[in-house]
């Protein structure tokens, strides 16, 4: 009886643990770091990744070790992750909501404050990183997750003030192919006085 429950409980499980591509599936990832791990709970409970040197454009941090996750205050759980300030969002939505697949997703949208962090330009019109795109779709900042989904896209857009990451059950629901579109084409939402 025991053995069949766990079939029952384990099938789903495992179906889930093996999307279209294997290679995307972060559970068969080696080495997850705390620096490399993205997450998003709340508007006050996420991290994101940011280029690991000062004042550094987006896109030039787009190179191995180039980039560091930095959380929130709360979110943070390790040495090895920076911290953000308290009001580094000007102002900020959470939305979560299901794919047209039937995934679940998680987002934050809005304006972001550049100055209240070293590692931004404030001139950089900014960039992409993701969990799976990339070569071999393995992600940029490589093998990057997010807490929880299996794959992950987030826009800093320091010169419009404005970011934005969502975290994706589903492949098709963060959109890795848009990269040079701006935070609102890729993840439609809330961006209050800076879209
Ligand atoms: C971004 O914020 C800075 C500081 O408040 C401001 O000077 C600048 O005009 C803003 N940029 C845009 C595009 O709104």
């Amino acid at each position: 009886m025991l053995f069949l429950e766990l079939l029952a409980f384990g099938m789903p499980v495992i179906s889930f643990a093996y999307p279209h591509n294997p290679i995307k599936s972060p559970s068969l990832r080696r080495d997850v770091q705390a620096d490399n791990t993205v997450k998003v709970v709340g508007p006050e409970d996420y991290c994101l990744v940011m280029p690991r040197d000062p004042h550094t454009n987006i896109g030039d941090s787009e190179y191995p070790g180039g980039t560091q996750v930095f959380c929130s205050s709360i979110a943070r759980s390790a040495d090895e992750q920076g911290l953000l300030p308290d009001n580094f969002w000007e102002n900020v939505e959470l939305h979560e909501d299901q794919g047209d697949n039937g995934g679940k997703y998680v987002q934050l949208t809005g304006c972001i404050r550049p100055s209240l962090i070293d590692r931004l330009n404030q001139l950089d019109e900014g960039g992409q990183y993701d969990s799976s795109g990339g070569r071999e779709g393995r992600g940029n900042p490589r093998d990057s997750v997010c807490v929880g989904y299996n794959h992950y896209v987030e826009l800093v857009e320091p010169a419009l003030n404005r970011s934005c990451i969502r975290c994706c059950e589903d492949f098709d629901d963060c959109v890795v192919s848009k990269d040079t579109k701006g935070c609102p084409a890729v993840i439609p939402g809330n961006y209050f006085n800076c879209d």
